[in-house]
């Protein structure tokens, strides 16, 4: 069964083309008068226009035609020519029975699923994360959920950043910094010792600390100092030719970098199908760069090799894509396109999904167009999925109190002091244990975080305001999981006076008060929130649901008494709240955000 909206919008549609009127001018919105419609229709006064008619006579001619459906208890003519229309109670019975039978609660699939693989995260060995990563992370993983709740074959890669110039700034660091790690990657590079023997425990001494705090010492001599530099790029250069001393330091600090980041990002509840890094398509580049000489892209520039990508109607002028350097290495961009190859063999994705802070916007439009102009996807099946930042009070890309850059870590530790806080504050959690309070905080904390970010259209900055963010009340990620519990422990209470466990045996769903008219049609809603979130790369869509829903809960709570009904009504009001936290519950999981079982 389709949503209401999608119902009416076809009766409304099937009545215009009945009167030999353009059918899609039939469409039905939701009423921004509530108060007096459930629905509307404004599409008499576009048809009046065209066939120079009168628009309240069409809209009564539109209305005299659905006057028989059993589904609308009135329809009205408003104005000019609004159609308004208001369902009856059995339509909404049937609808609300149905969102309560379904698994998917209501939503549909796509017609026709695409594989699409999600990029996003995007972290970097040693360099420390921003909040670009941030953020990267946030709405990449709702996406990622969105687009697999819909039907696709989704993969998420984090496409780790483990192949640049910090790694020869990081390798030359270490050695420096301990004579026996630099006697053993001698020895490896030398081949007087095979790769795998002694030398590799002395490459396991290497802590994600020492590299945390020797990156941004050797970042800053590198960019004073050009011997030091040029070591580093020749250190980088060798290793990119498989040098195998340095490359098995550097698997060791991929290594710790990768578990430390998955840990953190775990925690965050960002978990990725896919952690190849820019190192996986190092082999695929010298024999990428012949065939894109073979078709005559490549142009030589200074003794550096380009492709050209402008277009006709450009309003600005796009550089070009710096494919080989002319000190002969491979760059950002000449890895993003061998990853668009390598992609393509293993996964042939006919959509992938850039989740990049927007300041790489030209940088990802180059790539795209050097992607198509050598056949390596069809045009449109790139997308960068742009975001703006998120500030400090400053109106600056947010920093943490030191003047650093964000440390995922600190940044989710920052937020459970301010959530344990905020939950001792509201005497909540207090009967349970020290693990469990744990738990709690740390779903608060997340919810915090990710609600805060994702209820903004992502192009917005906002900024970061931990007070905010973590509080009960108003709209935020802790209020949404405080309704959540509520309605949870409300079912807890149901089933142990034994009223049908979670809304289960409970039903059949009766709707007959304005509250449950009204939290009906916002159940109704999920369907046309989900489609927008995955058609616009919109997750606020989701957000804006989930908090709609939560409020339409809460009235239907005040004004509609559950466990205290006679018997027929309870067993209609359990099954509403059930089928309402199985969407919320959804909805904030398509966010990235769970919910804890109490508080
Ligand atoms: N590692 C990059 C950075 O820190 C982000 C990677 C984004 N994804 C991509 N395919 N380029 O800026």
């Amino acid at each position: 069964m389709s949503d209401l909206k999608s119902q009416l919008s076809e009766a409304v549609e099937a009545a215009f083309a009945g009167l030999g009127l353009p059918a899609e001018l039939g469409r039905v919105t939701v009423s921004d008068r509530p108060d007096l419609a459930d629905f509307q229709s404004n599409g008499a006064l576009a048809a009046a226009k065209r066939v120079g008619k009168n628009p309240r006579e069409i809209a009564a001619a539109v209305a005299e035609r659905l006057s028989g459906d059993p589904r609308l208890a009135t329809v009205e003519i408003a104005g000019p020519g609004f159609i308004n229309l208001k369902l009856s109670d059995a339509a909404l019975t049937d609808r609300a029975r149905a969102i309560a039978a379904d698994p998917r609660l209501g939503a549909e699939t796509v017609a026709q699923p695409r594989r699409v693989l999600v990029d996003y995260g995007g972290p970097n060995v040693a360099k420390p994360m921003h909040v670009g990563h941030l953020r990267a992370s946030i709405i990449g993983e709702s996406i990622k959920r969105i687009y697999r709740f819909r039907g696709d074959a989704v993969k998420g890669d984090a496409h780790f950043g483990d192949w640049g110039y910090q790694m020869g700034l990081l390798i030359g660091a270490v050695m420096d910094e301990h004579p026996a790690i630099a006697a053993a990657v001698e020895r490896l590079n030398a081949g007087i010792e095979p790769p795998g023997a002694a030398g590799a425990a002395a490459f396991n001494t290497v802590t994600l600390a020492d590299l945390d705090r020797l990156y941004p010492e050797a970042a800053a001599k590198g960019k004073a100092d050009t011997d030091y530099r040029d070591r580093a790029r020749r250190i980088t250069a060798a290793l990119q030719d498989r040098k195998p001393g340095y490359h098995a330091l550097w698997q060791r600090f991929r290594d710790v970098t990768q578990v430390a980041l998955e840990r953190d990002f775990h925690a965050l509840g960002v978990d990725f199908d896919l952690w190849k890094g820019e190192s996986d398509v190092e082999d695929l580049i010298d024999p990428m760069v012949a065939e894109l000489d073979a078709k005559g892209l490549l142009v030589d520039d200074q003794g550096a090799r380009i492709i050209r990508v402008v277009r006709d109607g450009d309003k600005k002028e796009l550089p070009p894509l710096l494919v080989v350097s002319s000190e002969g290495s491979a760059m950002y961009g000449t890895t993003d396109l061998a990853t668009i190859l390598d992609r393509k063999r293993e996964f042939a994705p006919n959509l992938v999904i850039y989740c990049v802070d927007q300041r790489q916007a030209d940088h990802f439009e180059i790539v795209f167009r050097a992607a198509y102009l050598a056949g390596y996807a069809l045009e449109g099946e790139l997308n960068h999925v742009g975001f703006g930042t998120m500030n400090g009070t400053d109106g600056k890309p947010f920093k943490t109190r030191e003047g650093g850059v964000l440390k995922l870590n600190d940044m989710i530790e920052m937020t459970r002091a301010k959530a344990r806080e905020r939950l001792h504050e509201a005497g909540l959690g207090e009967n349970l244990t020290p693990e469990d309070f744990e738990d709690i905080a740390g779903k608060v904390a997340v919810a915090a975080l990710k609600f805060a970010d994702l209820q903004n259209f992502r192009g917005t900055s906002y900024v970061f305001d931990l007070d905010r963010f973590t509080s009960f009340e108003g709209k935020t990620g802790p209020y949404l999981l405080y309704q959540a519990v509520r309605i949870k422990s409300v079912l807890r209470r149901a089933a142990a006076e034994g009223f049908g466990a979670e809304g289960a045996a409970a039903g059949p769903i009766t709707v007959a008060e304005p509250a449950e008219r009204e939290l009906t049609l916002t159940l109704d809603a999920f369907e046309t929130a989900l489609a927008e979130a995955y058609d616009r790369y919109a997750p606020n869509a989701l957000a804006e649901h989930a908090y709609r829903l939560s409020q339409a809960f809460s009235k239907f709570y005040a004004g509609c008494p559950i466990l205290q009904a006679e018997p027929q009504v309870r067993a209609s009001r359990l099954a509403l709240a059930g089928a309402t936290l199985a969407q919320l519950e959804r909805a904030l999981d398509l966010l990235g955000i769970a919910v804890p079982e109490r508080m």
